[in-house]
């Protein structure tokens, strides 16, 4: 471990789990501990159905079932991992973070020291240019500049934008005069050494300079505009121990709570366009700095929504970026839609010239970022054989990266009209370019199961089957799961109309919540044992249950199967499980199956009466397990009487044994 534990210890112990909440909603006291909206973006909510018990330090939403505790909080809110978490509440709450002192522990606490004085220099050298700013004389060629771009001192202030003067060591000095050594400011890319020796010099002269703030507040990097004539347009720090442009979003320090109301962010190329848009109104916005988006981007936007409306300029470079984010936007299933500007060179110069109400007109609107690209690609088609193939190539790459595949239904169904071309021509257009691919896409096993999902476009006039028959139908047990795909390469849906109703009943309610799924699989065993037997009596072996246990008793493959691929999913992580009923739907006969009679999930949902809901619910499933295995023990004594009846492996004391045995427990479950 990383930190002693004392520490750890002193961190949890001065952490408070309202203190951090209440950053992001409002909690009122309410019986032992606290009630508010649930603070997830993903959950939007007009109830206050998310609670939190500060004496627990836990937090559980009966709406959308997260639960946890500071650290599953920070960790799925924030996006911080525990040691992140540790060293953010520890300076939260003034705990002096220890510095190990082995080898390669020293070389941890050294790099994480390096991060803080870059940091920190970071700080002092953006005040230092607000500063600058400041002091510019109201005609300086700066100021001027400003009002010329139409930024307010409140924006100005907001986005602590400043001024970096065009002498060639202002901010060296600045730095030195505050004890930083300028290799350390080298390394910050702030300074820039001279040839041979002589010193160094401020790498930002003469520039509107933009910090780049993270989310909780640190200065991780500059870009700095040129007000004048001159090259480049904008400088921005090369990469350093802090700053990554392919990770990192412009605007989020100031943005990412609005993203968050409202679930939705406005992906934009430029500085300027962010923070127009922002001083106009519109606040929900994050601004890529000029890149296409990156896997990393869109990592980012999806621990905060899913909605992304991909705003980038009209010209050719715009257009190009909006078609390269589309597949890694959809890859990490978000929901992209896109627009493309006009009347205006980008979104900056168009809400200055159309205004606010203008431009949320035009997001609205906005179509899918898929129907936009589309569209782009298809200005000259008409329908010729050479054309559809070639556009077919162009779009293979978009549908594989699609992870939803109802989504990838529809847009096949769509773009099948579009190009004129049958359902049957389309799917084997797709695969066959998929098949004459590079080799190394074909080996890597993510391309394959996504392969696998254009096959789903097959399955949907096909009659369902069984598939799950006998042990072939146990996917890839042990072998990583696609986080995206569970299910890898089913060619048809897993029937479950023809189950029997008490095994389809376990399965609504093992699916209905995490909480129901997770006492199946951590709990049942103990409770079984300890409450089980109402007369105290040692189960027997047939008795204990236990997730294994139950499934092996499931009568029905489908339900087993559902279960099995549950349980994979789970484990590789529990939030994985939230998506995994989303996926199911997709994946089965009769996905309104798994509605039906649940109507105790509305009960659970009420934050009313929690304690006793959930014990109903555990009672429930408790019911149907034992139901379901008094179903199998008959069903054995039944094949077991018959085998003993028809003599079929000679006369057998231990078989004989084994059905007293069973007969013994089957009169135990009927009490
Ligand atoms: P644009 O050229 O579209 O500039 O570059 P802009 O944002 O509209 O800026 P103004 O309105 O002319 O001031 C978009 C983004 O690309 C990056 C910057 O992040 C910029 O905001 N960029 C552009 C650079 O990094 N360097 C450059 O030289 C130009
Ligand atoms: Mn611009």
């Amino acid at each position: 471990m990383r930190y002693p534990p004392e520490f750890i210890d002193k961190v949890q112990e001065a952490a408070s789990l309202l203190d951090i909440i209440s950053q992001y909603t409002q909690l009122k006291p309410s019986g032992a501990g606290f009630m508010g909206r649930c603070p997830f973006p993903d959950h939007q909510e007009k109830t206050a159905s998310f609670s939190m018990s500060e004496a627990k330090q836990v937090y559980h939403c009966f709406g959308c079932k997260k639960s946890g505790n500071i650290f599953t909080f920070l960790r799925d809110y924030n996006g911080m991992n525990f040691p992140e978490a540790l060293e953010y509440l520890a300076d939260r709450h003034g705990i002096v973070i220890p510095v190990a002192n082995d080898g390669k522990q020293d070389q941890y606490a050294q790099s994480q020291d390096v991060k803080k004085q870059v940091l920190k220099m970071n700080k002092i050298a953006s005040d230092f240019f607000k500063e600058t700013l400041k002091r510019s004389s109201l005609d300086s060629p700066i100021k001027q500049y400003i009002s010329k771009r139409k930024l307010t001192p409140e924006t100005i202030e907001e986005f602590h934008i400043g001024y970096s003067s065009s002498e060639w060591d202002r901010l060296s000095l600045h730095l030195q005069k505050n004890n930083f050594s300028m290799p350390l400011a080298d390394e910050a890319k702030l300074v820039k050494a001279r040839k041979e020796g002589q010193g160094y010099f401020d790498l930002f002269r003469d520039r509107l300079m933009f910090p780049i703030i993270s989310p909780s507040g640190e200065v991780l990097a500059f870009g700095g505009r040129i007000h004048d004539q001159g090259e480049p347009k904008y400088l921005n720090s090369p990469e350093t121990v802090v700053f990554s442009k392919s990770k990192v979003l412009y605007g989020l320090a100031q943005t990412a709570k609005y993203i968050r109301s409202e679930d939705c962010v406005i992906i934009v190329e430029g500085y300027m366009d962010l923070v127009s848009l922002y001083q106009a109104g519109l606040k929900n916005v994050a601004a890529s700095m000029g890149t296409a988006l990156t896997a990393e981007h869109a990592k980012l936007i999806k621990r905060m929504t899913n909605n992304v409306v991909v705003l980038f300029d009209g010209d050719e470079a715009g257009q190009m970026a909006a078609e390269r984010s589309l597949s890694i936007l959809l890859s990490q299933g978000l929901y992209p839609r896109g627009l493309v500007l006009v009347d205006a060179k980008d979104p900056d110069e168009y809400v200055n010239k159309f205004g606010l109400a203008a431009m949320n007109e035009k997001i609205q609107k906005s179509s899918d970022l898929f129907n936009v690209v589309l569209q782009s690609w298809m200005i000259d088609y008409r329908g010729e054989a050479s054309q559809k193939v070639k556009l077919v190539d162009r779009l293979k790459p978009i549908f594989d990266s699609i992870s939803d595949n109802r989504l990838k239904g529809l847009y096949a169904e769509d773009l099948m009209m579009r190009m004129n071309v049958t359902k049957d021509w389309l799917r084997s257009a797709l695969q066959a370019s998929q098949a004459g691919g590079n080799n190394a896409n074909r080996q890597a096993p993510s391309e394959a199961q996504r392969g696998q999902n254009v096959q789903n476009l097959q399955s949907q006039n096909s009659t369902a089957i069984d598939t799950a028959q006998g042990e072939n139908s146990t996917l890839h047990i042990g072998r990583e799961v696609d986080p995206n795909d569970p299910f890898g390469p089913l060619t048809e849906k897993i029937k479950i109309s023809d189950a029997n109703q008490v095994e389809l009943m376990l399965l609504q309610m093992g699916l209905k919540s995490r909480a129901n799924f997770e006492w199946l699989l951590e709990y049942s065993e103990t409770i079984t044992k300890e409450e089980f037997n109402d007369n105290n009596e040692v189960p027997t072996h047939s008795q204990i249950f236990g997730f294994k246990q139950i499934i092996s008793q499931i009568n029905h493959l489908g339900v087993r199967k559902i279960f099995e691929i549950g349980e994979q999913v789970y484990r590789q992580g529990v939030n994985k499980f939230d998506k995994f009923f989303t996926l199911l739907i997709d994946k089965i006969d009769k996905p309104e199956m798994l509605f039906q009679n649940s109507n105790l999930g509305a009960a659970a949902a009420s934050p009313h009466n929690q304690e006793f809901d959930v014990e109903k619910e555990q009672k429930y499933l408790f019911d149907l397990i034992k139901k379901i295995q008094q179903n199998f023990i008959k069903a054995q004594s039944k094949k077991m009487a018959s085998d003993i009846k028809s003599d079929k492996q000679g006369f057998d004391v231990d078989k004989l044994k084994e059905f007293v045995e069973l007969q013994k427990s089957r009169l135990s479950l009927k009490k």
